[in-house]
């Protein structure tokens, strides 16, 4: 990281969990949780913002699922395999700005249609799972 980058901080800070979020995975399980993360990552892979990505999506999504499973109310797989989760600290050397995040957010919004017949995504919780999508994603952005 060059040091004449100025890094934005959200002023709202990290958004609270909303606990309706950690009833997801009983109802999904963890091997749908990693099979939509690999599809949210064939978005992304197809997106403008493909080059932050690694070469190899497919183990960028597995790393991304280990958390999303811990977030959803599974084991804490990503803590497990590597560390504390520090996810804004994590995403520091990557500029992402407004722009970024809306195009992620649309990746992820493509991913969840029809997600109760895809991945058994329990559909009365895509609102509550959506909301922190959008709180968390705007937490994430550290450049203006
Ligand atoms: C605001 C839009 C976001 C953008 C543009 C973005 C971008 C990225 C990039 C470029 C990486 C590094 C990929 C790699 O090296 O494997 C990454 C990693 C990751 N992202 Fe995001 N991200 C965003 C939001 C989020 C959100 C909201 C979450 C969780 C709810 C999340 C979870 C993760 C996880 C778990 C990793 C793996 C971290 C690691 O251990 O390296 N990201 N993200």
């Amino acid at each position: 990281m060059s040091n004449d980058r100025s890094i934005y901080v959200p002023p709202e800070g990290p958004p609270p969990a909303d606990p309706r979020n950690s009833e997801i995975y009983a109802i999904m399980g963890e091997e749908n949780i990693f099979r939509l993360l690999k599809d949210f990552y064939l978005e992304l892979e197809r997106s403008s913002i493909r080059s932050m990505f690694p070469t190899d999506m497919a183990a960028a999504s597995r790393k991304s699922a280990e958390f999303f499973v811990f977030l959803l109310g599974g084991p804490p797989l990503y803590q497990q395999r590597h560390g504390a989760p520090m996810m804004r600290k994590r995403h520091l050397p990557f500029r992402i700005d407004e722009q970024a995040r809306q195009v992620w957010l649309e990746c992820f919004r493509k991913t969840l249609i029809d997600a109760d017949k895809k991945y058994n995504f329990p559909m009365d919780h895509l609102e509550n799972f959506w909301v922190f999508l959008e709180k968390f994603s705007s937490w994430m952005v550290n450049t203006q």
